[in-house]
């Protein structure tokens, strides 16, 4: 039984995340580690149903203090069902998403919410990665990719390349704010390069 690792990756829309979440599980497992790849929102029985609330139907269907609640909710459950214990065996998780979404997404698109977002993470929450992978990406090309999508779960999807370009400003902020945890990595490159970039990065952080 160790400490674990917990990885986020974190960027707009597209911008490439599950990509690389994918390919660094697989580079971690070839190299011998025990790792757990999950996601938010989501990432345990009961955060998936949330998932299904938060991300389909009309896009007012919540406000943005109620999803602040939901997305809170569901990270809660997350944590204490999944990440929690696999951390305490020892595990590397790496997860799509985490608070950092919350704190762009939920705090800067519809008035300034961070206030909010932080006081209900300290309380409910009160956990940061130990390593997160800003992807940085063109906000066009990523909303183009998210787009090509097919999917449900749009209601995020509908904001625009104006809303994109503000929240890649705002992970940019976090990663100047965070950065003893964050990484922005070039997503504007082809697949492979990024993964060397972030699994050389990951291996280093574990060294
Ligand atoms: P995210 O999880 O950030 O929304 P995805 O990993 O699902 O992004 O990628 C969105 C789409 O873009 C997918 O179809 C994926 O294959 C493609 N994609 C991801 N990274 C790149 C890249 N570096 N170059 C070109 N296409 C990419
Ligand atoms: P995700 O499935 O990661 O979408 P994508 O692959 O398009 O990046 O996440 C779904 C949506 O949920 C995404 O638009 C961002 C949004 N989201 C929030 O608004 N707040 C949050 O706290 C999280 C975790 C996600």
């Amino acid at each position: 039984m160790g400490q674990g690792l917990f990885v986020t990756f974190e960027g707009i829309d597209g911008s490439g995340k599950s990509t690389q979440a994918g390919l660094l599980v697989e580079h971690l497992k070839s190299a011998g580690l025990d790792v757990l790849r999950t996601r938010e929102p989501g990432g345990s029985p009961g955060a998936e149903e949330i998932r299904s609330l938060v991300l389909e139907g009309e896009p007012d269907r919540w406000s943005a203090e109620t999803e602040i609640l939901l997305f809170t909710a569901a990270r809660r459950d997350h944590l204490e069902k999944t990440i929690n214990p696999a951390l305490a065996a020892g595990k590397v998780v790496i997860c799509d998403r985490f608070a950092d979404s919350t704190r762009v997404y939920q705090g800067i698109t519809r008035g300034d919410l961070r206030p909010m977002v932080d006081q209900l993470h300290t309380l409910m929450i009160g956990r940061e990665p130990d390593l997160t992978f800003i992807i940085d990406m063109d906000p066009g090309t990523g909303l183009n990719r998210a787009l090509s999508r097919q999917t449900s779960e749009e209601r995020f999807e509908g904001f625009g390349e104006e809303m994109q370009r503000k929240m890649r400003t705002g992970f940019l902020e976090l990663a100047n704010e965070f950065s003893d945890r964050c990484v922005v990595v070039d997503g504007n490159r082809d697949i492979q390069s990024v993964a060397d970039e972030v699994a050389a990065l990951a291996l280093a952080r574990l060294a």
